[in-house]
């Protein structure tokens, strides 16, 4: 077994607007996990550097051990302990997938544990079904623009062709946190039909565009009305920058990250322009933000080392 076993995740933007639960995006920031060596079963040394350090120290509390834990729990075999180290660089509950990077993490580490590793696509559905949102569990796993299909015990999923090279995802981070419970809280159990009928013409226009190419469509098609508005009260410039931001020539389509507070756009030329229009939507809330400059991620999660000292059957 070759030590240190590591894995970088990608962060992720769910729904793309108009895609709720369904569509997702890997981005290039990452955070990365490394086992670096086996303890006894239950016994964990867990460091955690960058995001969430100390909260994230305590692995009852940390979500990549909980995801490790709970694979060897559905492969019903005994999970070694860990010296395991976190560099974390995504935020926490901003919209940005960090709880899909942890479950995705934490069970590709115990698979690296397998004598007999399983594949992503073998493993996929065990991990979707512990963080609950394919549509950040998918990109994170497998990379590129992703289209999920999840009904609780099946997965189907395509991915999508390349983002051009000259466009950019910008992403603006507020400060304070919003957990995906309450984000989904605020959302109204029943909706009418003009409004379904309204949000899957454009998730299907947003699919047509990306496949095709038709960039010229996504503006349109990342328009919603099953969540964004209800949301974006939640977050003091969400509404603002919903509205303003896609009135700048540059703006090829603007949603909530997720389930937010971070805004995500896809941008062609000046993307620290538009990023700086975000975070000064923001600070005109009063709240103070940051931002990146990302690409579309298509390697999705990658794993170095391990070779398997679990015997876990078939
Ligand atoms: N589709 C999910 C939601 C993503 O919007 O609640 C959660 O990150």
């Amino acid at each position: 077994m070759t030590f240190p076993i590591r894995v970088r995740v990608p962060a992720s933007s769910a729904n793309l607007g108009s895609g709720f639960d369904t569509l997702g995006m890997g981005l290039t920031f990452y955070n990365v996990y490394e086992v670096l060596e086996l303890l006894p079963s239950g016994t964990y040394q867990v460091e955690v550097v960058g995001e969430g350090s100390r909260e994230l120290e305590d692995p009852a509390a940390n979500l990549v051990i909980r995801s490790y834990e709970a694979a060897f729990e559905a492969w019903e075999r005994e999970a070694p302990g860990l010296v395991f180290r976190a560099l974390n660089a995504v935020p926490l509950c901003r919209g940005l997938g960090s709880s899909a990077g942890a479950v995705v993490g934490g069970v590709l580490l115990a698979n690296a544990l397998r004598e007999r590793p399983l594949s992503k696509e073998e493993l996929l559905p065990l991990m979707v079904r512990l963080e609950g949102h394919p549509d950040n569990v998918v990109p994170c796993c497998v990379g590129g623009m992703v289209v999920s299909c999840w009904d609780g015990e099946r997965l189907r999923y395509l991915r999508l062709t390349s983002m051009p090279p000259d466009v950019s995802v910008v992403v603006a981070v507020p400060e304070f946190r919003v957990s995906t419970k309450a984000a989904r809280e605020v959302l109204p159990e029943v909706v009418s039909l003009k409004d379904a009928v309204f949000n899957v013409s454009r998730a299907a226009l947003f699919t047509a565009a990306w496949a095709t190419g038709s960039w010229e469509h996504l503006l349109w098609a990342m328009e919603d009305k099953l969540h964004q508005q209800f949301r974006a009260k939640l977050f003091p410039g969400g509404e603002e920058i919903l509205s303003e931001i896609r009135k700048s020539p540059e703006c090829m389509g603007v949603a909530i990250s997720g389930s937010g507070p971070s805004m995500m756009a896809f941008v062609k030329g000046n993307p620290q322009g538009v990023a700086g229009r975000m975070c000064r939507i923001f600070s005109g809330n009063g709240v103070r933000s940051r931002f990146f400059v990302l690409d579309v991620d298509e390697a999705g999660a990658k794993l170095s080392g391990g070779g398997g000292r679990v015997a876990t059957g078939a």
